[in-house]
């Protein structure tokens, strides 16, 4: 049996993801405001630090397997969002490294959003300050856009940059060559507290209840738990690198032909 931290567990789809793990024997480390084993605000350097080290502390310096499910939505601020849901989520991957390479062969799963594909118009200088890991450059520029898109630009450029970041980090020495293999769960609407805050503001609630959901209805935490339980087994182990967009259909109606393809050489 393992020892898994997450992130985001006292509630969603972290919370869901920790019953699921604990139901099948797994050790969990909750990292969140409350009710979890390592108490961290994610939005704050010292807060973030402070997790990494009691993380590090409880598991004895190894760790099977990661889950960043931790995050703000909007109507929030842009700027939270963007401390908490990329720069929280990077401080972990970055600060439990060592932990997870010294596992035979440890797994994460980074929770990202399909927000990254179907939200236009992020601005590229946006994504590119958030993967230089100039966080104080990526929070001006989400301040700079006018409320309440900020929240919207915040949320879905932190998802792009943080699922880019996955793609070009999984292939290095650091992580496959640590025996570690880094994948990142893109959902849709999922039914939580997140979620609802949204549904219920007047200015997102209306975007939200025309967002399209071809197979129907928003999905459970449960449901992307059982997911990124998966994504945690063995059985995923040959996936590296990959967005696994579990989102009901709505990348593939909005984006149909903007991915797989090609390129010139
Ligand atoms: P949730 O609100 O139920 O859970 C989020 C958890 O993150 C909470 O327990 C909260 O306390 C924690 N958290 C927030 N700020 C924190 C901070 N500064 N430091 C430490 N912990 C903090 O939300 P949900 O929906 O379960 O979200 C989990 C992840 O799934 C998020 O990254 C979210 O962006 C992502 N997601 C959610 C979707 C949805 O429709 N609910 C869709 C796609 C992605």
């Amino acid at each position: 049996m393992g020892t898994y931290a997450i992130s985001g567990s006292a509630s969603g789809i972290g919370a869901a993801t920790r019953a699921t793990l604990e139901t099948a024997g797994h050790s969990v480390i909750g990292i969140d405001l409350r009710d979890a084993e390592v108490i961290g605000d994610l939005s704050t350097d010292e807060g973030r630090a402070g997790a990494v080290s009691e993380t590090l502390e409880r598991c004895g310096g190894t760790l099977d397997g990661l889950v960043t499910a931790a995050g703000l939505g909007p109507p929030l601020r842009g700027n939270i969002i963007a401390r908490v849901n990329y720069f929280g989520s990077l401080a972990l991957l970055e600060g439990l490294r060592p932990a997870l390479a010294a596992a035979e062969a440890a797994q994460v799963v980074q929770v990202g959003s399909n927000s990254s594909t179907t939200s236009p118009n992020l601005p590229p200088e946006l994504i590119e300050a958030f993967l230089a890991g100039d966080e104080e450059k990526a929070v001006g520029i989400v301040e700079s856009v006018p409320e309440p898109f900020d929240g919207a630009i915040g949320y879905g450029s932190a998802k792009l940059a943080i699922s880019r970041w996955c793609r070009r980090a999984a292939v290095t020495d650091d992580w496959v060559g640590q025996g570690i293999t880094l994948n990142v769960i893109a959902p849709g609407p999922v039914q939580t507290p997140l979620f609802q805050q949204g549904k219920d503001d007047a200015d997102f609630g209306p975007l939200m209840e025309n967002f399209p959901i071809p197979t129907g209805e928003p999905a459970t935490p449960q449901l992307i738990a059982d997911w990124i339980v998966f994504m945690l087994s063995p059985a995923a182990r040959f996936a590296c690198g990959s967005v696994i967009f579990v989102d009901g259909g709505a990348d593939a109606m909005i984006r149909s032909d903007a991915w797989p393809d090609t390129f010139t050489m």
